[in-house]
């Protein structure tokens, strides 16, 4: 049969729980070619619509012999088969098709997990290229299962040195698969294979640029929003909301309307210096609403950090609400869409893998940085940056001419300081010492050249005063503490390891210039035990 003749440029892939499937994502992207991830179990309509060139199974922690092994939809194999779309299996995708095109996958007798040798053993210019037989290569394993008899038509091309089999091929059926995994650094030919796959098996073509998704997103929104239509949307001051605020802006000009809500608990200048980015550098139309008086009224007396979150969120709520009632008066209609950052790992968590235990949940995110929003707003989503990772974001950000230095700021809480001083916010002038503190602090990183080194960096005010010596007086102030820390993605994170000069340096510093504090501390826990914030 045929190939249909026009395939989208796209690399599917059908999750079924691998800790690795993001990581194939982001690889194929980063050969300029698109790729997309799906739950394994979607239906054939959500393959189907989105027309692949190539499906990769990837990998995940289930046997085929269990009962409740999640696999491709009814229909899959006849649809690939007809439409000449090229399928690789990842471990666990392997023996996926191993077993479901008649194979046999057995419970393997020597589990292979980690660093493995494999071996090339038939020279058929497949998976493998240029490769001959005999030749060698380190690889990534992690299975138990093994396949011990191939479909029909499918041939043994590389096994490991324990003999098992390491990548398997049919060429005629365009099915192949590899049990180890090529994603990870540790394989460290695997790009190259995934490379010659895609490129020179499948005949992708390598040309995905962001100057083209962001054209291509321009056109969409353009689409959706009707010309009499207005729209929302909350800055945060933060990376995501910003390009997603300027990509829109772009596309409807002045009929999106932006607010940003200065709460009071706001890092040193914050507001100035966001405002001075979002009107000068970006021309966003962005109302300033200063509610610090109301945030912190509120907030007064209050101790309990989830309480604290509570307020914060409920607050900005009104504001929010209030901001689309003066548009809804000034332009005799109601915003019709609100704009949020979502980034795809966001789309990607709230659609969990099959067998994970979680279901699927893709609502409006009650965005951190929101609090969530009043239903009967009943606004409609744009999320321009949904299937964009935030490196991605960044990429996007500098196409936009969003300036570098604001798209490698830190990320910052929505509740702001409130989680960065335990206890009662608004204590003395905890937030006036904080504020001083953290500036200094985040000044001397930039000054050293490290901040890009590291993922957030930030002080924290103690509640407790504690005994000092200042200028040959007795003093009695508070203790502040530093927090620094590297990370992938805010979910484990270690601490950062100052030099003893810098950190020497930072300490007299805040103690000579900040009146009110006389002691430094450094917070050297990772993540766990601690998080990330102090509340
Ligand atoms: P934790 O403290 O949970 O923080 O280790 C992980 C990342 O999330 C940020 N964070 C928040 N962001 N609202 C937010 O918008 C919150 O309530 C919140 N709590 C923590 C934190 O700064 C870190 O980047």
């Amino acid at each position: 049969m045929e190939p249909k003749a026009v395939k989208s440029n796209i690399v599917l892939i059908l999750d079924y729980g691998s800790q690795y499937t993001h990581l194939i994502t982001r690889r194929i992207r980063s050969l300029s070619i698109f790729s997309l991830c799906i739950s394994g179990t979607s239906s054939l309509k959500s393959i189907t619509d989105l027309n692949p060139s190539v499906i990769i199974l990837s990998g995940g922690p289930h046997s085929v012999h269990s009962p409740d092994a999640p696999s491709f939809p009814d229909g899959f194999v006849d649809y690939v088969e007809k439409n000449g779309v090229f399928v690789l299996g990842i471990c666990y995708g392997l023996q996926l098709i191993v077993q479901k095109l008649g194979g046999e996958v057995a419970i393997g007798e020597k589990q292979e997990y980690g660093r493995m040798v494999i071996e090339v053993v038939k020279d058929c210019g497949g998976l493998f290229g240029g490769k001959k037989i005999g030749d060698k290569q380190v690889v990534w394993m992690s299975h138990g299962d093994e396949a011990v008899k191939l479909p029909d038509g499918f041939e043994v091309v590389a096994r490991s040195e324990q003999g098992a089999v390491a990548a398997v091929e049919n060429p005629s059926k365009r099915f192949y698969g590899l049990q180890y995994h090529p994603e990870v650094t540790h394989s460290p030919e695997g790009m190259e294979t995934l490379r010659h796959f895609l490129l020179k098996i499948c005949g992708v073509e390598a040309g995905w640029k962001m100057q083209d998704v962001m054209e291509e997103e321009i056109k969409v929104i353009r689409g959706m929003v009707g010309p009499q239509d207005h729209v929302i949307c909350a800055l945060s001051g933060g990376v995501d909301s910003t390009v997603a605020a300027t990509l829109v802006h772009k596309a409807i000009g002045d009929r999106l309307h932006c607010v940003f809500v200065d709460n009071g608990l706001l890092r040193y200048k914050e507001q100035e210096r966001v405002m001075e980015t979002f009107e000068k550098d970006l021309h966003l139309p962005v109302t300033c609403v200063d509610a610090s008086v109301q945030f912190l009224s509120e907030l007064k007396g209050v101790t309990d950090p989830e309480k604290k979150r509570k307020i914060i969120g409920k607050e900005f709520i009104a504001i929010f609400d209030s901001f689309a009632h003066s548009l809804q008066q000034k332009y005799g209609r109601k915003p019709t869409y609100l704009v949020q950052g979502t980034l795809y790992p966001d789309v990607i968590e709230s659609c969990p893998p099959p067998g994970s235990g979680r279901t699927h949940s893709h609502t409006i995110k009650s965005h951190h940085n929101v609090g969530g929003l009043p239903k009967d707003m009943k606004l409609k989503l744009i999320e321009p940056l949904k299937l964009l990772f935030k490196d991605e974001v960044r990429e996007l950000g500098k196409i936009l001419d969003v300036p570098v230095t604001f798209l490698k700021r830190h990320p910052f809480p929505g509740p702001g300081l409130a989680v960065r001083i335990p206890g009662d916010v608004t204590q003395g002038n905890a937030l006036d010492i904080l504020r001083q503190v953290d500036e200094i602090f985040i000044q001397a990183i930039k000054d050293a050249g490290i901040y890009d080194e590291i993922w957030q960096a930030f002080a924290v005010f103690l509640p407790v005063k504690t005994t000092g010596v200042q200028g040959d007086q007795r003093t009695h102030s508070n203790a502040v503490a530093l927090r620094a820390v590297t990370s992938q993605d805010g979910m484990t994170a270690d601490w950062y390891y100052f030099e003893h000069k810098f950190l020497d340096n930072v300490s007299r510093k805040i103690c000579n210039s900040v009146r009110g504090v006389n002691r430094v501390c450094l917070d050297i826990t990772s993540k766990p035990p601690s998080t990330i914030e102090w509340e």
